[in-house]
């Protein structure tokens, strides 16, 4: 059991270029969802939802907003950087089966949201939870998730009719794979390095 989890911890990966596009069967799609709403929240609140987005319509329309946002990142970029930008895939959300969005709702469980008064965010990170809960269920499924947030928030809304005062907080891509890369795609093409988790380790006080 413990060696399940870890296994499912190491293994997960951000997808973009391995998704098979087959179909995940009702009962398996059921446990990912179950094990995502099984997450904490803050004064238990349980402020996501999950729009399945499986219109290919809509992932087109999406898709398109994608890569406009991809090329206002690029235009940021320079010399190198742009080079290797220009070589990495940000998305796979085509060839996936289907696309979760998962959502906000700050209202939700409030005023009185125990646990909330002093950390606004608190709610946003419980959402993270659940996406959390979500991709590691996927991984020990087999199941690829890629999560997407090259969009603006208004689009999303509008696209999928979701009220103004709910926030998408992700756009997760998923479906079975061909197989998970051992190491994260940025890492294979030298944008940014998994520093040692010694590292993140402070004792007592920030400096050490
Ligand atoms: C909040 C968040 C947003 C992300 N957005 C994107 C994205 O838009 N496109 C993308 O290719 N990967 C995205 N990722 C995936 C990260 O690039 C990835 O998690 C990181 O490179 C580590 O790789 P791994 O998840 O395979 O371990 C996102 C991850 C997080 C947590």
């Amino acid at each position: 059991m413990t060696g399940q989890l870890y296994d499912a911890i190491h293994q997960r990966r951000d997808v973009r270029g391995e998704f098979t596009g087959a179909p995940i069967p009702a009962g398996v799609l059921d446990r990912v969802l179950a094990a995502a709403h099984a997450a904490p929240s803050v004064g238990l609140s349980q402020p996501w939802d999950f729009v399945l987005v499986r219109d290919r319509a809509l992932r087109e329309a999406f898709h398109a907003h994608v890569r406009q946002e991809r090329d206002v990142f690029a235009a940021g970029l320079a010399g190198e950087q742009a080079d290797r930008f220009s070589r990495i895939k940000i998305d796979g959300v085509l060839e996936s089966t289907m696309s979760i969005v998962v959502t906000y709702d700050p209202d939700r469980g409030s005023p009185a949201v125990l646990g909330r008064h002093a950390i606004a965010d608190a709610g946003l990170y419980s959402v993270c939870l659940a996406i959390q809960n979500l991709w590691l269920a996927a991984t020990a499924e087999r199941l690829g998730v890629g999560w997407v947030s090259f969009y603006r928030e208004a689009y999303v809304q509008k696209l999928l009719d979701i009220p103004a005062d709910i926030r998408p907080v992700a756009w997760l891509c998923l479906g079975p794979v061909t197989h998970l890369e051992r190491v994260p795609d940025l890492e294979r093409h030298g944008w940014r390095q998994r520093r040692p988790w010694q590292d993140a380790i402070h004792h007592d006080r920030w400096q050490h």
